[in-house]
């Protein structure tokens, strides 16, 4: 893959830098619920602080605001107070909102002006964002001399990997309910992996109607519910003799066993999407068990997604997992081989591939 230049190669010193980071976090009661996009966008903040930028000016969306309410819901400050805490230097400036400038979305020359005036350098470091075509993610690397940040360059490279000559086996572990959006990063990967494991509501919709092209391997058995609730009766099926009016809300023990061995057996490992509705404890051991088979794997695993780094994250394995995505949309885009549009604006990296 093709790099884009990195801010390493920038000449920072004395310049008022403006950086695009993806700081949007799930916020729960005005403050930041999960500030792991937070800690992932400092290490280029404070590599531009370092290297003597007079000025660092941050700029991110939050959430969708459509109404003028939203704008004390999608209010920058509880992110511009985390991150304050988390640098402390004065030179940080975090901007309000991209998206209360309705021009953001529509990728408007007139707000990437806006952004770009009194800037030297821009910086791109959102990932997440990667694969919008807005103002503050493409139309500023027009006007400004335009770097990749660290973050940014961390993903295409470790997600990258999977693009190319991958160490083999290589699995592909993938779930949850939104099946039209990942059938086509399945297509581009499914055909080199020796294995694509799928289970959730994903493994039911490729039951009844394959769209691959490859071989993808089902479970056995399923844990049945009587409805669609936390406590709702349950009982393990096989996954095709599923009771009339019963749902499977999580794979079942023979099949996470078996998930878990080929896992664990991998070189490379890319896992997208729960194996069950893991929020409720009683569909939650499926998806955990493929986050710690995947810690146990000594090969490259990655894991994209909101809900499976949720997983990975709340089975305490994080640490032990090669490469966890900020990038939910942007990773799939990327997987799909598709070109970022985020990314393509910066200009490519110089003798370097
Ligand atoms: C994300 O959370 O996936 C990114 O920040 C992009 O947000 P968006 O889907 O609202 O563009
Ligand atoms: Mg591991």
């Amino acid at each position: 893959m093709k790099l884009p230049r990195s801010v390493e190669s920038a000449e920072v010193g004395g310049q008022v830098v403006l950086v695009r980071s993806d700081l949007n976090v799930p916020l729960e009661d005005g403050r930041v619920a999960d500030d792991t996009r937070i800690r992932a966008s400092l290490p280029t903040i404070r590599l531009l602080l370092e290297r003597g930028a007079r000025e660092v000016r941050v700029c991110s969306h939050l959430g969708r605001p459509k109404t003028e309410e939203d704008r004390a819901k999608y209010s920058m400050d509880p992110v511009r107070a985390a991150v304050a805490d988390a640098v402390g230097d004065e030179r940080v400036r975090v901007l309000e909102n991209t998206r209360f400038n309705a021009g953001e979305t529509k990728n408007d020359p007139g707000f990437a002006a806006e952004l770009a005036a009194g800037c030297d350098l821009y910086v791109n470091d959102a990932f997440g964002s990667a694969h919008r075509a807005h103002s503050s993610t493409v139309g500023v690397a027009e006007l400004l001399p335009a770097y990749a940040g660290l973050l940014l360059l961390d993903e295409l490279r470790n997600l990258g990997r999977l693009l190319g000559d991958v160490e083999e086996p290589f699995v592909i572990v993938s779930g949850g309910a939104k099946v039209e959006d990942k059938i086509a990063v399945l297509e581009n990967l499914g055909g080199r992996a020796d294995a694509v494991l799928i289970g959730g509501k994903m493994a039911e919709d490729v039951r009844s109607d394959n769209p691959f092209s490859f071989h993808a391997v089902l479970p056995t058995d399923v844990v049945a519910a009587s409805a669609f609730e936390a406590d709702a009766e349950t009982k393990v099926t096989p996954f095709d003799a599923l009771p009339e009016g019963w749902l499977g809300l999580d794979v079942g023990p023979r099949t996470r066993a078996d998930f878990a061995r080929r896992i664990v057996g991998a070189r490379t490992v890319f896992w997208n999407g729960p194996m069950g509705v893991f929020e409720w404890p009683a569909f939650a051991e499926g998806t955990f068990a493929v986050a710690h088979a995947l810690a146990d794997c000594d090969g490259f695993t990655v894991v994209g997604g909101g809900d499976s780094v949720r997983a990975v994250h709340e089975a305490g394995v994080a640490e032990r997992i090669s490469w966890i995505s900020t990038g939910g949309g942007a990773s799939l885009e990327l997987l799909e081989g598709r070109e970022l549009p985020g990314v393509a604006a910066i200009p490519a990296a110089v003798g370097v591939s």
